[in-house]
């Protein structure tokens, strides 16, 4: 059977697939988690080698993911069972399609909670509520875990604007979206940085960063760095691949790429510089981890003239970079439901989202009710995180560059890339060496508790 009826969407022009993979990998991760990783993990040390990382390890494999999606011209599982069987491989790769598509499906679930606490504190701010003391916003954020029904309302609303812009389709959903919440995130981005220059201590937050400590590198620091780059681009889930199946043959992916790993950086590292600014203005710890912006940075936003005004605006920013991304996760499987089981588009997404949005529930309750019961140690959103993160999307990416560096064949990928030999021959080379050895070493060291 065909794995496509219908005639397949297109991006407007390369812009617009530039906007949505920059959407796609611009995030949570790094708005939030870049700055207090960077924070937690010696600040300029961590930076450094992320940037390695982006370009070692990340950018190679962004560049396969989407030639296996422009190739495959599918869903994720039909796109790698197009390039499989046009390449002579054997049909098990479309698991890897499987694996990816479910895998978005899972993070989704949480991501969408996590963007949910995001809404709640948006309110906060727009309603003027504030925090004076560390304990006062400990305690606001655990007055927020503890309340299921507050947790499961954002969860909620949220995930009713991400099945909203997907069921309207490829180009009018989820181009749309993302060219007006992009362009409003680059805006809010600049005008946050410049103000934490005026009100904050923007050298001290640039020497935090930038100050480079050779000692400063550890083990822990490079793995990190190289787990959080894999995340912060959105690889190894099919997203890329669902984004690059609607990609022309024209565009060069290397050129896009690029674009989209360097926005992605300057984004974490102007999101850090202004979050650090106000951090070290205000005397407060840059490495308190998880709760950087959720409980260091509302004392900042008290203590600061018009600080609300600030954090209404620091908290849209995050909620536009959560919203982008969390689309993509619900793509790969819609796009796999109206392909191959021929669903009309906003019936698969809406039923997709449901299932979605049920598990959620189970998140949000796993900080409360639920929290006694426990997956090898861990609640339901902790186990989730765990599984994704630092289980399937090493592996999945792992076995990208394996299939796109070994088995599809070194006419096809170049086919693909039409790049200029010695460009396409330094590419190929560290997809199939660097890549593997580099995401091997990740996957062990989070397995065998290398890391935190
Ligand atoms: N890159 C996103 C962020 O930084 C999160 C993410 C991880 C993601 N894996 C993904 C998004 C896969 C889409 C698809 O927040």
């Amino acid at each position: 059977m065909s794995q496509s009826a219908a005639p397949r969407s297109t991006w407007s022009n390369r812009w617009a697939f530039i906007l949505v993979t920059i959407g796609s990998s611009v995030g949570l991760g790094n708005i939030w988690k870049f700055p207090y990783m960077a924070g937690s993990q010696g600040g300029s040390a961590f930076v450094l080698v992320y940037l390695v990382c982006v370009l070692l390890i990340g950018l190679p494999l962004l560049m396969a993911e989407i030639s296996i999606g422009r190739r495959g011209k599918g869903n994720p599982v039909a796109a790698m069972l197009n390039v499989a069987g046009e390449t002579g491989n054997t049909s098990w790769w479309g698991l890897l399609g499987w694996v990816g598509m479910l895998g978005a499906l899972l993070i989704l679930s949480f991501y969408s909670v996590v963007s949910g606490w995001i809404v709640d504190y948006l309110f906060k701010a727009l309603t003027g509520f504030q925090v004076a003391t560390p304990e006062a916003a400990q305690q606001s954020f655990a007055a927020l875990l503890g309340n299921p029904y507050q947790l499961a309302l954002w969860h909620s609303i949220f995930m009713a604007f991400i099945v909203g812009v997907v069921a309207r389709g490829v180009v009018s959903g989820i181009e749309i979206a993302n060219k007006v919440l992009m362009p409003c995130l680059f805006l809010i981005l600049v005008l946050l940085t410049l103000w934490g220059w005026v009100a904050g201590d923007m050298s001290a937050a640039w020497h935090f960063m930038f100050d480079f400590k050779f000692s400063a590198i550890t083990p822990t620091v490079v793995l990190a760095a190289l787990g959080h780059a894999f995340f912060s681009l959105s690889l190894g889930m099919g997203a890329i691949m669902a984004y690059g199946s609607y990609l022309d043959k024209n565009t060069s992916i290397a050129n896009t790429s690029l674009w989209v790993a360097a926005a992605g950086t300057l984004v974490g590292i102007l999101a850090g510089l202004a979050i650090f600014s106000l951090t070290f203005q205000y005397g407060l710890q840059p490495g308190s981890g998880a709760g950087l912006i959720l409980q260091t940075l509302p004392l900042a936003f008290f203590h600061m003239p018009g600080g609300n005004l600030f954090a209404v605006f620091f908290f849209l920013l995050v909620l536009f970079a959560a919203w982008t991304s969390a689309i993509s996760l619900l793509e790969p499987f819609v796009s796999w439901l109206t392909e191959r089981l021929s669903i009309h588009r906003p019936t698969a997404a809406w039923s997709t989202g449901l299932a979605v949005w049920l598990l959620g529930l189970a998140s949000c309750l796993s900080f409360n009710e639920w929290n006694h019961y426990r997956f090898f140690g861990l609640n339901l959103f902790d186990a989730l995180d765990y599984l994704t993160s630092r289980i399937m999307m090493p592996l999945s990416g792992l076995t990208i560059a394996i299939f796109v560096g070994w088995a599809m064949g070194r006419a096809a990928v170049a086919d693909e890339l039409r790049l200029k030999s010695r460009a396409f021959t330094l590419w190929f080379n560290v997809l199939r060496y660097i890549v593997p050895v580099g995401i091997s070493l990740v996957f062990l060291s989070s397995i065998l508790g290398w890391v935190e």
